[in-house]
């Protein structure tokens, strides 16, 4: 698989001597950590078949049945301070769009922070993490994407709300040809990420379907209602509550419940 996904990619690809596949893994985005630790290089990057614990954000699970999906971590060793990387997360989600446009010719919505959505259903989650180690800081970038599920094969809490880019699109979408797209987009993000911050989120704000709709602020038991009215440069959401008031909340602890009726 490691062959395939290497001749997408342009024969000069400077994250190609540091792409590794495993067929059965725990988490890509684990395995990224440890090896980001021990002072793995920028541009290491970890592709799945299949994930027997793969993890979602807010402690949640990410199901990743065997060849049905990408299963992508990608370790940046950005030089700034982690302050500086307030947007990764919108830079990440970004870079997805960019893929699954390149391979689908069809361009998702994020539902902020960072779920990729088509209509009303999730077809990708991304869980990004920061290390510090030794070697100093490293940023995670996990991306899951779902290719060839038919919906009957979500388990009964996830049929109403997921679904896969060869249901929404009609046609067979090869995971390994998305991953290496992935590949090529997170490149060409990262070289950006620090130079081209107003760009990215001007990018972000465009496929954001979340901004103008009215919400419900989900963190630990408590529900707020309120309506989204942007997003900050920093990735935070810019909520107005029913008295009037405007707040920035960061992604950390809050789901949002909108217009898809789900929670993240
Ligand atoms: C979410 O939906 O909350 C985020 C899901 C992120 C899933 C990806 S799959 C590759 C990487 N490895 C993981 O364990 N998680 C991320």
């Amino acid at each position: 698989m490691k062959e395939e996904i290497l001749s997408h990619l342009s024969p000069r690809h400077p994250w190609r001597e540091q792409l590794q596949w495993f067929d059965t893994v725990d988490s890509t985005n684990t395995r990224c950590k440890e090896m980001a630790l021990a002072g793995a290089p920028h541009g290491t990057v970890l592709i799945a078949g299949h994930q027997t614990a793969g993890r979602g954000r807010l402690g949640r699970s990410f199901q990743s049945p065997d060849g049905q999906g990408v299963y992508l971590s990608v370790l940046l060793r950005p030089d700034c301070a982690p302050t500086q990387l307030m947007h990764l997360t919108c830079a990440a989600a970004v870079a997805a769009c960019d893929g699954v446009e390149q391979v689908c010719g069809l361009r998702p919505g994020i539902k902020w922070t960072n779920d990729l959505v088509v209509g009303k259903r999730k077809i990708a989650g991304i869980l990004t993490e920061l290390v510090h180690g030794p070697n100093g800081m490293g940023a995670i970038i996990g991306i899951g994407i779902n290719c060839r599920q038919r919906p009957e094969d979500f388990p009964g809490e996830l049929r109403n709300m997921a679904a896969s880019l060869s249901t929404v699109t009609g046609r067979d979408v090869d995971p390994i040809a998305l991953a290496a797209a992935l590949v090529e987009s997170l490149e060409q993000m990262s070289r950006r990420l620090l130079t081209d911050k107003d760009a990215i989120m001007a990018r972000y704000r465009a496929d954001c379907v979340t901004v103008g709709q009215d919400i419900s602020l989900v963190r630990a038991d408590t529900v707020r209602r309120g309506h989204a009215e942007g997003v900050d440069d920093s990735g935070a959401l810019l909520v107005r509550f029913p008295d009037g008031h405007l707040e920035a909340v960061a992604s950390g602890e809050v789901s949002i419940r909108g217009m898809y009726g789900y929670i993240l």
